[in-house]
């Protein structure tokens, strides 16, 4: 029986699609920019038993290019029937991949393109320029508010595979409207150099590689720890639900904890739901560069398809992933999210100094499930992390090639790095929001906000050295908007009131931040007012069906202010009921020349950690791995005896059966 919140198949998508062609609801010019799972009511969830599938719906957004309009609609499944639709002006959805390689070959078939080209770069083969399609933003103008709009970036290719970002097309800028998918003007920012290299990174174009790696492979004869049924993954005590969907790409449902015979719920659903790339240079080219990779691109339109060996190593059970064209074919990303096991080095270790032949250390094992996706010219990996002491983590990878501009020579540009001659990369923000909807033990939970304070010099305090935890629930939405605080080495923590630990406090989960920034724009940036979310790192609603994207349904073209500043702005009570926890993280990018050609990855994250939840260290009962003699490698070395648990890279020894 598959879980509930379980993906579309590839065959509900068409259903879906099916019942909105039926219904009269689609013309030659409308596009599916998603379809998706409408999620089932939480308490059905909850109170599910496994027998007896829930109603299955799917959430469509639609857009017609004929009338830009918008079109939202929630289709049941299983009663072959449209439960509503209803259309939105004024609002601009995600651009879909088939807009990003539409919106290209508009470009390179504009005549007015072709003169800006000559002009700028000489008598080129069009054939050779790579047009990225970037998100047109909002600046106050009546054609943001009124068309659909892209304002690509172009460079130049050497030949037909080279590294075309190395040389890009500084001086002119195109704007398409994408209704008509044509090209209303290209403006042109007088003359810049285009540069001469084009830095390969690709295998083909490096004869001189390293030649002394040898092969680690990782092996595990006796198979994964986890298994799978559809989306629901059981690995040691945990258990979840896999999704994906063309926007926020990879999302975690339902994580359970198995703990003394009971199923115990930790996070109802993780997601990124938001992210936006704001650039820091105020030159004329430049200036309008930010994207927002979710909310105009769609994380999971641009996942991609993994590769065993390359991207992922070991035991791996891959996920597809079922989406649609914006004709509402099928579209299948095979591999497009894994999920394998991983040794982490040690959980835990003692050696009683009395007992030196018998130290006690384990070895730690996570599962890794993750997605990684290309936005034109940047990759972002989203590696969610479970571990055996009950810890989850969320671990972002930033690589892929840096957005670069071109510049005279001997020029210094100051609010970037030379990488390069005539290279540049202007310095910018990668801010992520991930929403936590955190079930403790049920749906009813407080958020806490937790402060390390020193204890002022007292009677009581003779050597000035105490310090404390000072929890402070949260009550309302404005209360819980804060920032991360070193001073105080502030976290949070996520309890249900109503369930006791063994030692009467209420169990919970602290959230713990990684690395973090503070934007540097002005909020009265233009970028900003759409990215309200960056003002605050965290933020506390209390759970709401229509609540799901930091930047509001949709922030592309927006005018702004929509989202969690909107929602928070109501200051609902937050305390002891069905929280939603929001973590705005920013990673700061001042580009390197060892950023180019291609960027080595960059991490950040957070984690969330029991705390109280368990009675005790809920990773006490791993067992110890077998020892192994130094050169030992796995399986095959001669002249050792072996049981079968030796020959386990990734092992757990086998305890009979
Ligand atoms: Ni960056």
């Amino acid at each position: 029986m598959n879980h509930p919140l379980e993906p579309l198949s590839a065959g509900e998508i068409t259903h879906a699609v099916d019942l909105l062609k039926q219904a009269g609801k689609v013309t030659p010019t409308t596009r599916f920019v998603s379809v998706s799972l409408k999620e089932p009511p939480k308490a059905d969830v909850h109170g599910w038993d496994g027998a007896k599938a829930l109603p299955r719906r799917a959430f469509a957004v639609l857009f017609d290019n004929a009338t830009n309009t918008a079109h939202e609609s929630v289709i049941h499944l299983t009663d072959n029937r449209l439960h509503s639709f209803r259309s939105l002006t004024g609002v601009q959805p995600t651009m879909t991949v088939d807009e990003q390689v539409e919106c290209e070959q508009a470009v390179l078939r504009s005549p007015l393109f072709r003169e800006a080209l000559r002009r700028h770069a000489g008598d080129v083969d069009p054939a050779l320029v790579m047009v990225d399609i970037w998100s047109a933003g909002n600046y106050g103008s009546e054609e943001d508010r009124t068309l659909r709009l892209a304002r690509p970036l172009c460079f130049l290719r050497r030949d037909a595979t080279d590294n075309g970002y190395a040389r890009p097309l500084e001086g002119i800028r195109p704007v398409v409207d994408l209704n008509r998918m044509e090209v209303i003007r290209v403006e042109e920012h007088g003359s810049w150099p285009i540069p001469e290299s084009s830095c390969h990174y690709a295998a083909s174009r490096i004869p001189d590689q390293r030649r002394d790696i040898k092969a680690i492979d990782i092996t595990q004869p006796q198979g994964p720890s986890f298994t799978v049924e559809g989306r629901t993954v059981t690995w040691q005590n945990w258990t979840l639900v896999v999704g994906f969907n063309a926007r926020e790409g990879l999302t975690l449902h339902h994580i359970r904890y198995r703990d003394g015979g009971r199923d115990r719920s930790i996070l109802y659903r993780a997601s990124l739901t938001e992210m936006v790339v704001p650039y820091g240079d105020p030159g004329p080219t430049q200036a309008r560069k930010n994207a927002f990779d979710v909310g105009e691109y769609g994380m999971g339109m641009c996942a991609n398809s993994l590769q065993l060996g390359c991207d992922c190593l070991g035991h791996i059970h891959y996920f597809d992933a079922d989406l649609c064209t914006s004709r509402g074919e099928p579209l299948k990303i095979a591999n497009a999210i894994c999920m394998h096991e991983e040794d982490f080095g040690i959980l835990w270790k003692h050696t009683d100094r009395r007992l030196p032949d018998s130290p006690e250390v384990r070895r730690s094992r996570r599962l890794v499930i993750s997605s990684v996706s290309t936005v034109e010219n940047y990759e972002y990996g989203f590696f969610w992390y479970l571990y055996q002491d009950g810890n989850i983590q969320l671990e972002v990878k930033l690589t892929g090639i840096l957005s670069l501009g071109s510049l005279p020579l001997g020029t210094k540009p100051p609010h970037g790095v030379l990488v390069a001659p005539h290279v540049y990369a202007p310095n910018h923000q990668h801010f992520f929001n991930v929403r936590l909807d955190f079930d403790i033990d049920g749906m009813a939970n407080t958020v806490q906000q937790v402060d390390v304070v020193a204890d002022p010099p007292s009677g009581s305090n003779p050597f000035e050295n105490a310090f404390r935890a000072r929890a402070t629930s949260l009550t309302g939405e404005v209360m819980a908007r804060s920032h991360l605080c070193l001073e105080t080495g502030r976290s949070w923590k996520i309890v249900n009131p109503a369930v006791k630990n063994h030692v009467g406090d209420p169990v919970g989960y602290r959230f713990l931040p990684g690395d973090n920034a503070f934007p540097f724009a002005s909020p009265n940036a233009w970028w900003r007012k759409r990215a309200r979310f960056v003002d605050h790192h965290v933020w506390v609603t209390p759970w709401h069906e229509d609540e799901n994207f930091a930047a509001g349904d949709y922030p592309n073209q927006s005018a702004g202010d929509d989202g969690l500043i909107r929602w928070t702005g109501q200051d609902r009570p937050i305390e002891n009921t069905d929280v939603v926890f929001w973590y705005t993280f920013g990673h700061t990018h001042l580009p390197r020349p060892e950023d180019y050609p291609v960027m080595p990855t960059a991490y950040i994250g957070f984690l969330l950690k029991p705390s109280g939840f368990f009675n005790l260290n809920p990773a006490n009962d791993v067992p110890p791995s077998p020892a192994r003699k130094a050169g030992q490698g796995c399986c095959e070395s001669p002249g050792e005896t072996k049981g079968p648990e030796a020959t386990i890279l990734l092992g757990v020894p086998n305890r009979g059966g």
